[in-house]
């Protein structure tokens, strides 16, 4: 009996054993996962880009779609946002996320960056490590190098202490350390080589006993694994030959900026790409994005990035399904996952029928799969293969499994398309509070000489800073007389500017994603005495790539100068400016229930209508049901929405999408310039709200309008297919 018991517990410790520890490895063919090859189909989900609630579903679609593993970057700054206090809670409760993931039965691809480019504020990196004396980002620098390393040990040790490393029983079957990092350091030379060194001694050291790879990365020292990114990798070679192929970040669609049309990207495309990419030795391929989500808050970044990055993923930024993509792509994995035995048993044997079309074959005692491929663009093609005739649409592979039956073409869409409605369930009654200009004697104003570059004086606090001065006119100023107004011209490094004299607003101008950069220049008017100049200038979003992109500007750097006066062009750019970071309303916090209750705001037929500088609020209940919501701001200009204090994110529904939206067909290259919507519109009309921000009733919703939009026009929405 005793002998019996024995034994079962041995069973049982070893059948415990076996399920909480596996190995991670790598030989040219394939990761392995204790000790066996696997094709291992991934999607990028960012956790802070949706909220906890949410994940669960999102996971589960995702698992459902037939992908294997969850890829997510690392967001420094959202976790540490000032040096040496970390905050892993909310959306950004990392290790909730990835348990998430682990419950569902999925493995994780954990890209710790800590620089992550991403669409994000400044590319992740805290808005306080620019100011740590003596660092230059990304480089052979040692403020820098020791910075980074911290953060990286400090999330490594995070996951280890989890035990969330496949090696301990946990879903993280590979990292990532830096990004994107090969054309920097081809721009720079011998220090950006002794980085990467650097980099990959100390990630490899960090000892988390799973393979890290650096995606576009030529040069990663072994045993980091070089990956691709881009639309297409089929081409790609890893730069040693005992590497996996692996595909990083195959591009869904793109990120919409505003002022810029919707990108989007044709599920023939992608997944022609896909199988384009795994019928050539690809064994590890990830959607970027899969599930691409919002940029709440202040987090969109880059410039001018839009508050959606829905990015056209197969699960749209409410957490829906996109179709037919999220259908097509399923049949796609299952297509891929019963090639699988004979796709990581050999390499396969090219037939070369004609320039555009090829055959490829992985036959061993493993089974047999085949894939039929047809790259031009423009005319389908017949192949026979093995006596067996087969059609091939243009741009298209077909997936034989067993060497004869076709069970997927990229181009045959079977799934139908959904149509998205935005329904509105109800308008809003508004109250109104006037955000005040400020001018250079105001209290709380700081008063500096010349012109200082705003991120330097917000420390990103805000997106907004004022720009303060005085100008003197003399009574006898020939102006004043013959009614010729000066010129004012301020020239700004960006993003978006007020002008305001004496108080009234006397125009506005914003940059681009092309250009950041803006110049106001227009006749002003002045009168005799001390007039208040009141600049208000607005970032949207720090820099996120570029050489040193911490040494970019934003705001009036100047000159700043008034034509037209008698003694001809005054130059105001080296006088006394005083500066006020952020606005009056946030100082308030007139986003929260408590300081929206500690101002006076005028309601009724008072409100204010269409007027600069506005903050409206309201109160409304959760609409029944639980569908997505999102709030319509087709009406407004630019601005920042809060709902119980919860920052949705910027609104720009005022900047309008240039571009040319023609037709646009799956066939040939596809680029994100290639497929675009929305011409002619908001490029971000509708701005999510999540289910678990809202209560049953008496929700709290403030709206901060810079431009002048209108609040009667909004309502809130559901989104339902
Ligand atoms: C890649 C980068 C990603 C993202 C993407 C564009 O180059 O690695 O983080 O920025 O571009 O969406």
């Amino acid at each position: 009996m005793l002998r019996i018991n024995m034994l079962l517990l041995m069973l049982f410790f070893s059948l415990v054993c076996s399920s909480v520890t596996a190995s991670v490895s790598y030989d040219d063919r394939a990761i392995l996962i204790n000790g066996k090859r696997r094709i291992l189909i991934s999607g990028s989900i960012h956790y802070p880009r949706s909220t906890p609630e949410m994940w669960p579903d999102l996971i589960r679609k995702a698992k459902d779609g037939g992908l294997d593993v969850i890829q997510t970057y690392v967001f420094w700054n959202g976790h540490e946002p000032s040096p040496g206090k970390y905050y892993f809670e909310g959306r950004y409760d990392l290790v909730r996320f990835i348990k998430v993931v682990q419950q569902a039965g999925l493995y994780v691809h954990l890209r710790i960056g800590p620089y992550v480019c991403a669409e994000w504020n400044f590319g992740g990196f805290p808005v306080w490590l620019k100011y740590v004396p003596g660092i230059s980002f990304r480089t052979d620098n040692e403020p820098f190098k020791r910075a980074m390393q911290g953060f990286t040990a400090k999330i490594v040790s995070l996951m280890k202490s989890e035990k969330l490393f496949e090696t301990q029983g946990g879903p993280i079957i590979m990292s990532q350390i830096e990004n994107e990092y090969g054309p920097v350091e081809w721009e720079i030379g011998a220090p950006g080589r002794a980085y990467t060194q650097w980099v990959a001694k100390m990630a490899v050291g960090l000892d988390t006993g799973v393979p890290w790879i650096m995606c576009k990365q030529e040069d990663a020292p072994d045993p980091i694994i070089d990956t691709c990114n881009g639309f297409y990798c089929e081409g790609f070679k890893p730069n040693k030959d005992y590497k996996p192929k692996m595909f990083t970040e195959n591009w869904t669609g793109w990120y919409t900026a505003f002022g810029g049309p919707v990108p989007y990207r044709p599920v023939e495309d992608l997944a022609y790409s896909v199988a384009r990419f795994i019928q050539n030795n690809g064994s590890f391929m990830n959607y970027y994005m899969y599930h691409g989500g919002t940029n709440f808050g202040r987090t969109a970044g880059g410039l001018f990035i839009a508050t959606s990055y829905d990015y056209d993923a197969p699960i749209d930024e409410y957490g829906l399904l996109r179709e037919p993509k999220w259908s097509h792509l399923r049949d796609l994995h299952k297509a891929i996952k019963l090639c699988e035995p004979a796709l990581v048993s050999t390499y396969p044997a090219v037939t070369y029928y004609s320039k555009n079309l090829e055959a490829h074959v992985y036959e061993s005692k493993s089974g047999c799969a085949a894939f039929l491929a047809n790259y031009d663009p423009s005319t389908s093609a017949k192949v026979t293969f093995r006596n067996m005739q087969y059609d091939l649409p243009p741009w298209s592979v077909s997936i034989l499994p067993d060497c004869k039956n076709v069970v997927f073409n990229t181009a045959r869409v079977s799934s139908n398309g959904w149509h998205m409605k935005m329904t509105p369930v109800g308008s809003f009654s508004w109250q109104s509070y006037n955000e005040e200009t400020v001018s250079a004697d105001d209290q709380d104003t700081l008063a500096m000489d010349g012109l200082w570059e705003q991120i330097n004086v917000t420390r990103d606090a805000s997106d907004y800073l004022w720009y303060l001065t005085d100008v003197n006119i003399q009574p006898n100023e020939g102006f004043l007389k013959n009614g010729q107004n000066p010129t004012l011209t301020v020239m700004s490094a960006g993003h978006a500017l007020h002008v305001f004299i004496n108080g009234q607003l006397s125009g506005t101008v914003w940059g681009g994603l092309d250009n950041p950069k803006l110049t106001y220049s227009n006749g002003v008017n002045l009168r005799a005495g001390v007039n208040k100049i009141s600049l208000l200038s607005v970032a949207v979003g720090l820099p996120n790539v570029g050489v040193h992109f911490e040494t970019f500007n934003a705001g009036v750097l100047g000159p700043v100068t008034l034509k037209g006066l008698d003694e001809g062009t005054r130059d105001l750019t080296k006088q006394q400016w005083s500066y006020k970071v952020g606005l009056k309303g946030e100082d308030l916090s007139l986003h929260t229930v408590s300081g929206s209750s500690s101002v006076e705001w005028v309601q009724g037929s008072m409100v204010v209508q269409k007027q600069p500088l506005t903050w409206y609020k309201t109160t409304f209940n959760a609409p029944a049901g639980n569908e997505p919501l999102a709030l319509d701001m087709n009406s407004m200009g630019k601005g920042l929405v809060w709902i119980n204090g919860e920052n949705i994110g910027r609104h720009w529904a005022g900047y309008k999408a240039h571009g040319n939206c023609g037709n646009c067909n799956y066939a040939g290259i596809f680029t994100e310039k290639k497929c675009l919507s929305n011409c002619g519109q908001a490029s971000q009309r509708w701005y999510h709200v999540p289910r678990s921000w809202i209560n049953p009733t008496g929700n709290l919703l403030v709206v901060f309008e810079e431009w002048g939009g209108d609040p009667t026009g909004m309502s809130l929405v559901k989104r339902t297919p």
